[in-house]
């Protein structure tokens, strides 16, 4: 198998899964309760709390939140925010290319009465900054970028957006789940009021997650029982992921950069593979400001699913940016906010790179691409008209 599915999930890292065993079988004890294997359990979390405050440049520990998933992250911030400050107003900012955590989260704030504004991006998935200052007015809370997108890959000015909004009184959240530990995430120099995260995109377990929230910031919590993590999220923690979301932050960041070198060099081979062998087909999302490890294409005349079907035929695993319902394919929103024409929109892939993939692995999977498109072409040759 050649796994190029990265941005949908990580395989766990042997030293990961080996940090968290222990907790699953010796010290299984609920961290709220005072006897000494819970006091075990509770410095467990508390010194995962420290590390990944420590990496993402958070001032105190009690900053980080932990979560069942990034997508409880984005509601948490989204809802819990929002729903916190809604006497200052009643008025959201987002991109129409977020993350359906987020666009959910808004889509039941706007039930709830607040209005929201999506805003467009430009043709590499980017949001313009001024743009996103003046969408706000007085009843504006909050406003919501992420800092990577999960199917381009395209970086968001997120820190010019922070500086514009300095000193409005208006709450700035980032979803970083694509982002943290494959480039540098420093809510600090962000500037950034919330951050979310999620374990299983960067080798850690699936199922956990954390938000950034800086201090003395209010939100509403989601889940109301044990008071557990500062009242913001009721529930025994789940103390095998959390130490093994922060075990994974460290490997992540450790050699991070040498780590991503690497990853843009073996995606632009890639990319260069399949362009110069389809010179129609188009690299989607920002050429430089992207993720390291995304590629991404559009190629007319080759849906994506029978693209990814065929790659899937010959062990090579792979996404598509359509969602397949009811036997017509849908381009995503994503796709749709570039402002493809819908022919090409449909034929999209993404191919995520990882730290385990080989330079062999991607020759072949640009091989087998180039070919399928080709096939495919070759058995519809009226719909590139
Ligand atoms: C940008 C982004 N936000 C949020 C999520 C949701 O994270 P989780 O799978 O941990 O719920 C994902 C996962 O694909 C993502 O890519």
């Amino acid at each position: 198998m050649i796994y190029l599915d990265h941005a949908a999930t990580t395989p766990v890292a042997p030293e990961v899964l080996e940090a968290m065993l222990p907790y699953f079988t010796r010290v299984y004890a609920n961290p709220s309760n005072v006897h000494r294997p819970s006091l075990e359990a509770r410095r467990a979390l508390d010194q995962a709390r420290q590390g990944v405050a420590g990496h993402l440049g958070a001032r105190q520990a009690s900053e980080i939140v932990f979560t069942a998933s990034g997508t409880e992250a984005d509601n948490l911030a989204v809802l819990g925010l929002a729903r916190a400050h809604r006497e200052h107003g009643d008025h959201v900012v987002t991109t129409r290319i977020e993350h359906h955590a987020v666009l959910h989260a808004c889509d039941q704030l706007e039930r709830e009465g607040f209005r929201v504004t999506r805003l467009p991006v430009d043709e590499w998935g980017r949001v313009d900054p001024q743009a996103v200052l003046e969408a706000c007015g007085p009843g504006t809370v909050l406003v919501s970028v992420m800092l990577a997108n999960n199917e381009i890959g395209s970086l968001q000015p997120v820190a010019e957006i922070a500086e514009l909004l300095r000193g409005r009184g208006i709450l700035l959240h980032s979803d970083a789940v694509q982002a943290v530990g494959h480039i540098p995430v420093d809510v600090g120099q962000l500037g950034v009021d919330a951050l979310s995260l999620s374990a299983h995109k960067f080798h850690g377990p699936k199922g956990v997650g954390a938000l950034y929230l800086k201090t003395g910031i209010r939100v509403e919590p989601l889940l109301f029982g044990g008071g557990q993590e500062r009242g913001l999220r009721s529930g025994t923690e789940n103390v095998p992921g959390v130490v093994g979301l922060a075990r994974a932050l460290d490997l992540a960041c450790a050699g991070r950069e040498e780590r991503a070198e690497r990853l843009r060099t073996l995606r632009n081979r890639l990319v260069e593979r399949v362009l110069g062998e389809l010179p129609d087909a188009h690299l989607t999302g920002h050429p430089e400001l992207r993720l390291p490890g995304t590629a991404s294409f559009v190629f007319e005349g080759a849906e994506g699913e029978s693209l990814l079907l065929q790659l899937d035929r010959k062990g090579i695993c792979v996404s598509t940016g359509s969602a397949c319902s009811n036997a017509t394919l849908e381009p995503s929103h994503v796709l749709k906010a570039l402002g493809l024409p819908l022919q090409r929109a449909h034929g999209s892939l993404r191919l995520t790179l990882g730290r385990e993939n080989t330079v062999e692995e991607v020759d072949q999977a640009a091989q087998a691409l180039v070919e399928a498109v080709r096939r495919l072409r070759s058995l519809a040759p009226r719909s590139r008209s």
